[in-house]
């Protein structure tokens, strides 16, 4: 078979079957094994969601209960794992942190048996229990303190906001951000995910696919967009200053952060959903006048460049929900990474049911029959 059509960025290309996830993206419509978002948003919950993009379907009552119990009770990290972040740079990044602390756990947990459920339970567990745990530990050990204990009688969104600020979070925060973790937990074949199902398709360990879906995600064009979109609305600083800033962008041909997605050609659903819950925050908390400003933006992107299909994406307004709730700037894409570690495990099973390594060609545009030049003649 001979493909001759080279695609930047593979766009259009399928690069596996999948039944975890589908995008219209004319329609901006977004379902989780079949269900609209908006549904789940509203009464599912994290866990619950996980577990129905992993395992196929919604699970009875005993079957969440016994996922939450397990989950609850995997979240503390090891004493080792702890030390080796505590010597990471105060200054690093923390998805470089991430990276290397869901490494780290492939250290701990080197037997590989892909082909035993319950392996496959065990690590799903044990991933989705620690990252919150690691997140909350290097932001806490980063300021010089020690990492909070994970709390037993606290539900999962709600104890990593405990962790992280060290104080029980309000019930409306928690239920926003389980929320926010339903709507970044899964996203088809995004570079993340493809990155996952590359990773997995040599048949190494999960947390190594963890690991390189982490550095995927981090970059400034995929889930990296977040923090970016809280730094431009700081430095526009007021909604005059919107116009010239977008004009200003256009005319360099600058990307305008959290706008743009290769799928969604209308507004992403997602940042529909999550501008509804700032407003909740809002309400409840306390203004943010970065709002007004990423109105005003909106607005202006829209008349600009609507008719390219240049929307709002999900990292436009998460940063304003997640700053609201006291969340650093530069943990929002750990944060995103948090959910999306569910999405890429439900990607890890799908690809070892049917595994086929990835080995795509290329076009090869170099020369050919070139002589060695000797070092002193070059
Ligand atoms: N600002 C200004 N113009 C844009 C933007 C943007 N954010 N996004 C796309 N465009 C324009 C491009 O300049 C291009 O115009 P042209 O046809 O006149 O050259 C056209 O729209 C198509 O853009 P591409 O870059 O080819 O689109 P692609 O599908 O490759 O990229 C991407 C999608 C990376 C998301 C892009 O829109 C972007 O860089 N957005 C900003 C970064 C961002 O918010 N990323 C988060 C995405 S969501 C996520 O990953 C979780």
């Amino acid at each position: 078979m001979t493909v001759c059509e080279f695609r930047p960025g593979l766009e259009g290309i399928p690069a596996a079957q999948s039944s975890i996830s589908h995008v219209d993206g004319q329609k901006g419509i977004l379902e989780y094994r079949g269900i609209r978002i908006e549904e789940l948003a509203e009464k599912s919950t994290f866990l619950e969601t996980a577990y129905l993009l992993i395992w196929g379907e919604l699970p009875t009552k005993e079957e969440l209960e016994a996922f939450e119990h397990e989950v609850r009770f995997h979240r503390r990290i090891k004493y080792r794992i702890r030390d080796m972040m505590k010597c990471f740079p105060e200054s690093g990044h923390p998805m470089d942190a991430l990276q290397a602390s869901a490494a780290a756990l492939g250290l701990f947990y080197s037997l590989r048996d892909l082909h035993n459920p319950a392996y496959i339970r065990d690590s799903v567990v044990r991933l989705i229990a620690t990252i919150p745990t690691m997140v909350a530990a290097f932001q806490l050990m980063r300021k010089g303190n020690d990492p909070v204990k994970p709390r037993d009688d606290l539900d999962y969104s709600a104890n990593f906001l405990y962790m992280l600020n060290e104080k029980e979070p309000d019930p409306l925060a928690a239920k926003i951000f389980d929320i926010c973790l339903i709507l970044h937990v899964e996203h088809t074949m995004n570079a993340s995910t493809f990155s996952a199902r590359v990773t997995a398709s040599t048949l190494t360990d999960p947390y190594a696919v963890v690991a390189s879906a982490v550095g995927t995600l981090g970059g400034p064009l995929h889930g990296g967009a977040n923090e970016e979109v809280i730094q431009m609305l700081e430095e526009i600083g007021s909604v005059e200053n919107v116009r010239p800033y977008v004009d200003n962008c256009l005319e360099r041909k600058a990307k305008i952060m959290g706008f743009g997605h290769r799928v969604y050609k209308v507004k992403d659903p997602r940042a529909t959903i999550l501008q509804t819950l700032a407003e909740q925050l809002f309400e409840k908390f306390g203004y943010d006048k970065y709002y007004e400003i990423a109105l005003e933006m909106e607005r202006v992107v829209e008349e600009k460049l609507g008719s390219k299909g240049i929307y709002p994406n999900v990292d436009f307004y998460s940063g304003l929900v997640y700053r609201k709730m006291g969340i650093p700037t530069d943990l929002f894409t750990p944060v995103f990474a948090i959910a999306r570690v569910a999405g890429w495990l439900a990607h890890w099973k799908e690809q070892l049911a049917e595994n086929r390594i990835f080995r795509p060609t290329q076009i090869y545009d170099g020369r050919h029959e070139a002589p060695y030049i000797p070092i002193e003649q070059r």
